[in-house]
């Protein structure tokens, strides 16, 4: 595996760029079906934003009644979070460990994009595991991911077809984008990861998958797709404790 990944979300031209993105594009499908299935298998209670950035996903899920924690690796997306929403507590956490959350605590743990930038299958697991410990029994987790297809298609929102080692890699490997939608257009880190590395993370660490689903355009909104209507960019693997 290629070990010189770095979290591309630690820098403040990143964050900056990010903390502008609403939800456009080929992400409109990533939280268009959240809240039906966050109604469907979530208790409605404490909430954790894992991955928070500079809030955007916090804020979604506060919008939904949660009572949402923000938590993240990057001070420089947490100091924009901050900014933007004063009224969402977030917090500054280790990397690869929950520190300073209490047990048996929440009722729903969401994650947009973050299992993307985790580069080990062993930090994966490690964080599955404190999950586990944070969560009520009966807590859901929401992991929304992208879909490994993502990678080797282009989309509304991303450009990743310029990059001839997304089409080789494996499960564990160094993969790129180009988010379109901001002003930064370097590339992105992103580690691959397979919907049966995924499935092994979960029953290893105890969670049962109640769905996996896999968003798909309809065609019929404004907004021109190159290949959202036949292949999901994103996964949303729904679990519960
Ligand atoms: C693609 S951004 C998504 C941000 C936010 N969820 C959203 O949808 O706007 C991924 C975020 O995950 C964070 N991240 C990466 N590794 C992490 C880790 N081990 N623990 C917590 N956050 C992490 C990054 O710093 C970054 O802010």
């Amino acid at each position: 595996m290629n070990t010189t990944f770095t979290n591309s979300y630690a820098d403040t031209t990143r964050a900056s760029a990010y903390a502008k993105l609403e939800f456009p594009g080929t992400y409109y499908l990533a939280f268009r079906d959240l809240p039906e299935l966050i109604e469907t298998f979530a208790p409605m209670g404490k909430a954790i934003d894992f991955g928070c950035g500079a809030g955007r996903s916090t804020r979604f899920l506060q919008s939904l009644g949660y009572e949402t924690t923000g938590l993240d690796i990057s001070a420089e997306m947490l100091a924009l979070a901050h900014q933007l929403s004063q009224d969402i507590k977030f917090q500054l956490i280790d990397d690869g460990r929950l520190n300073g959350v209490q047990n048996d605590h929440y009722d729903l743990i969401l994650s947009a994009f973050t299992f993307d930038n985790i580069s080990t299958l062993n930090k994966k697991t490690a964080l599955f595991r404190e999950f586990y410990r944070v969560l009520k029994k009966g807590g859901c987790v929401i992991n929304l991911v992208s879909s490994p297809e993502l990678y080797i298609n282009d989309w509304a929102s991303f450009r990743t077809t310029c990059f001839p080692h997304n089409f080789n890699a494996q499960s564990g490997d160094i993969v790129n984008t180009i988010i379109t939608d901001t002003e930064d257009h370097r590339p992105v880190d992103d580690v691959l990861c397979t919907d049966a590395e995924y499935r092994n993370i979960f029953s290893e660490t105890g969670f049962k998958l109640l769905k996996t689903h896999k968003p798909l355009a309809t065609g019929k909104e404004p907004i021109a797709w190159v290949n959202e209507t036949r292949i999901a960019p994103w996964t949303i693997y729904v679990l519960r404790k």
